[in-house]
C-alpha cells in the first residue's frame, strides 16, 4: 500500500506571534549590491539589523541556501530561517516557480522542526498556492527500506515537519482555501508518483503496480480494469505480451476510467510502465541498468493524474492506460528479429529488444484510439536520446501542433520544463522493415524524434481525421541522479503530473470560455 504523509497547510494574514510555529522562514535574494532581505513581516528595526548583518553571516541569497538563526523575540518563533531565492530584482515580484522552489528548498532543509510559518513575498492567491505546492512537494522523503537495525531509519521519536502556515495577505481571500486544497491534491499526486518510481523492482512489478492502482482509486469514482496475460492474449495485445514474455512476472494493462455526469470533453492518457528495463536480450550494460526501475514513471504519472482529476472533480471524461511489463532476458524472451502483432493488427519487427517502451505504448495508443477521445497524450521515459537533446531537466514534447503547444503552455504555468521538438517526415522511412509493417528502431541521431514518429503510427483516426495527440518524453527529468534542489528530491521527481493536470484544467477553462 502506497502511503503519503501530508502536511497540514493553512494561511494567516497577520499576528505573526499567534501562529505558534517553531520556525519563521523569510526570503533572501542576490542583488548587485550583495544579499538582500525580501519583503517580510519583521519590524522595520529588526529587518534593518538583520539585513545589515547578512554579509557577515555569510548569507548570499543564492537559491537553495538555507540558514538557521535564533528566533527574534518579536516573532514568537524559536528559529529564524533564511532561504535564498536567487537573483532579486528590486520591485519585481518573485515568479510562482521561484516561490515553489524556495518554499520547497526551505522545507527540505528543516530537519527536526515540526511547524513552520513561511513568510515569502506571496501577495496573491496564486502566489500563496505556489508556496503551498513547493512546501508540500519539498516535504517528501522515501525511507521505506531502512531496517530497524541498519541505523538509517528515522527514530520513531524523530521530529519532522507536519504543519506549514503561509503568511500572506491572500489569507483574507475566500478562494484561498480551495487553492490550498488543490495544492495538496497536486503535491500528493507528485509524491505518490515519486514513491511508485522509487519502489525497487523487487517490490513493484506489473501485478503489484496494478494492485497499487486499485488501492489508489478506492473510494473515488474511477473504474479500474486490469487485463491479465490471458485477456491480453485473447484481445491481441502483442506489444505488451512480447515485451513481458521474458519475465516470470506477467504483464498487465490497466485501464482507468473517470466519467463524471457533467463532462465536457474526453481525454485519453497513456503511460509507459516498464517496472524494470534490463534491455531484454539486447541487454543494457550494468551502469545503464542501475536506474531502470524508473522506467514506469509515465504510468505512475498517468495513474496519479487521473486520481487528481477525480479528487478535484473536474468536468472531463478521462481514460488512463498503464502499460505494465518487465523487460527481461530469458529463454522465453522475445528475440531481436522477432515479429509481433500489436493491438489492432499492425506488425512490428523487433530489431532491438531495448526499444521496448514504444512496443507497449503501441498497443495502448491503438486501444485508446478505438474509444474516439478528443485527444490522446502519452508520457514515457522513452529514450536516452531525450537527454542528449534536452538534458536532464527539460522534457521533450512532440505531436500535433495544437496539443503540443497546449502541453508546453500548461507546463510553463505548472512550473515544469518541457520543450517542443519536431517530427521530421524523413525519419519515417528509417523505420521501414523488410518483413513487417514497421521496425522498432530507426535513425539513431535525433532518436527521441524517431521514437515519436514510431508512436504516431499507432494513433487512430475518427471519421478519417487523426486523433489530436502529443507524446511527452521524460526519460531524464523523471529521475534526479544529482543532489536535491528546490522542491525536487534525489531520485524520483514526479515530473509530468503537474503538467498533465494543468493541461486538463486549461482545456476545461477554454471550453467554459467558448461556451459562455
Ligand atoms: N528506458 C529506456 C530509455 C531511458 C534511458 C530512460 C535512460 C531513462 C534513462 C528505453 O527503453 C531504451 O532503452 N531506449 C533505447 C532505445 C534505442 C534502443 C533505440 C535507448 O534510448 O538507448
Ligand atoms: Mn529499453
Ligand atoms: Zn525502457
Amino acid at each position: 500500500m502506497i502511503k503519503s504523509s501530508e502536511l497540514n497547510l493553512t494561511a494567516v494574514a497577520k499576528d505573526l506571534k499567534k501562529s505558534g510555529c517553531e520556525a519563521l522562514v523569510i526570503g533572501t535574494g542576490q542583488s548587485p549590491d550583495g544579499p538582500v532581505l525580501l519583503d517580510n513581516p519583521l519590524s522595520a528595526k529588526a529587518a534593518r539589523a538583520l539585513s545589515d548583518s547578512l554579509p557577515l553571516l555569510g548569507v548570499t541569497g543564492a537559491a537553495d541556501e538555507v540558514r538557521r538563526l535564533p528566533g527574534l523575540p518579536e516573532t514568537g518563533s524559536e528559529v529564524l530561517v533564511l532561504v535564498g531565492t536567487g537573483r532579486a530584482v528590486q520591485g519585481r515580484p518573485l515568479s510562482e516557480e521561484t516561490l515553489r522552489r524556495s518554499a520547497g528548498s526551505a522545507v527540505r532543509q528543516l530537519d527536526g522542526i515540526e511547524s513552520a510559518l513561511i513568510a515569502l513575498p506571496a501577495a496573491t492567491v496564486a502566489e500563496a498556492a505556489a508556496v503551498a505546492e513547493g512546501a508540500a512537494m519539498g516535504a517528501y522523503s522515501y525511507t521505506e527500506h531502512y531496517s530497524a537495525v541498519g541505523g538509517k531509519a528515522p527514530r520513531p521519536s524523530a521530529r519532522s515537519l507536519s504543519k506549514v502556515t503561509i503568511f500572506t495577505p491572500a489569507a483574507q481571500d475566500r478562494t484561498l482555501r480551495a487553492a490550498l486544497d488543490r495544492a495538496a491534491v497536486l503535491a500528493r499526486g507528485v509524491n505518490i508518483t515519486r514513491t511508485l518510481v522509487n519502489q525497487p523492482p523487487s517490490h513493484l512489478y506489473p501485478e503489484s503496480f496494478a494492485q497499487a492502482a486499485r488501492d489508489l482509486a478506492k473510494g473515488l469514482p474511477i473504474k479500474v480494469t486490469v487485463f491479465d496475460e490471458k485477456k491480453l492474449e485473447k484481445d491481441g495485445y502483442g506489444g505488451i505480451l512480447g515485451v513481458g514474455k521474458g519475465s516470470d512476472r506477467p504483464p498487465r494493462l490497466v485501464k482507468l476510467e473517470y466519467a463524471p455526469a457533467k463532462s465536457k470533453v474526453n481525454l485519453a492518457f497513456v503511460g509507459k510502465g516498464i517496472t524494470f528495463d534490463s534491455g531484454g536480450l539486447s541487454l543494457k550494460p550494468g551502469p545503464g541498468m542501475q536506474t531502470m526501475k524508473l522506467d514506469m514513471a509515465g504510468a505512475a504519472v498517468v495513474l496519479n493524474t487521473v486520481v487528481a482529476i477525480a479528487e478535484l472533480g473536474l468536468p472531463v471524461t478521462v481514460s488512463g492506460w498503464l502499460c505494465l511489463a518487465e523487460n527481461m532476458p530469458s529463454g522465453t524472451a522475445q528475440r531481436p528479429s522477432d515479429v509481433m502483432t500489436t493491438y489492432g493488427g499492425r506488425t512490428v519487427e523487433v530489431l532491438n529488444t531495448d526499444a521496448e517502451g514504444r512496443l507497449v505504448m503501441a498497443d495502448a495508443l491503438a486501444a485508446a484510439s478505438e474509444e474516439g477521445p478528443d485527444a490522446i497524450i502519452d508520457i514515457a521515459t522513452l529514450t536516452g536520446a531525450q537527454m542528449v537533446a534536452l538534458g536532464k531537466r527539460v522534457s521533450g514534447v512532440m505531436g500535433d501542433d495544437g496539443v503540443r503547444d497546449a502541453i508546453k503552455a500548461a507546463a510553463d504555468r505548472a512550473g515544469e520544463q518541457f520543450w517542443p521538438m519536431p517530427m521530421p517526415e524523413e525519419l519515417r522511412s528509417s523505420l521501414d522493415s523488410q518483413i513487417a509493417d514497421i521496425a522498432n528502431i530507426g535513425e539513431k541521431f535525433g532518436g527521441m524524434m524517431t521514437a515519436a514518429v514510431f508512436l504516431r503510427e499507432f494513433v487512430g483516426e475518427i471519421n478519417g481525421e487523426k486523433i489530436p495527440w502529443a507524446h511527452l518524453d521524460i526519460a531524464g527529468p523523471a529521475f534526479n541522479e544529482g543532489g536535491a534542489h528546490g522542491y525536487t528530491p534525489k531520485a524520483a521527481t514526479g515530473v509530468g503530473v503537474r503538467t498533465l493536470l494543468a493541461y486538463v484544467e486549461d482545456v476545461v477553462r477554454r471550453l467554459d470560455r467558448d461556451a459562455g
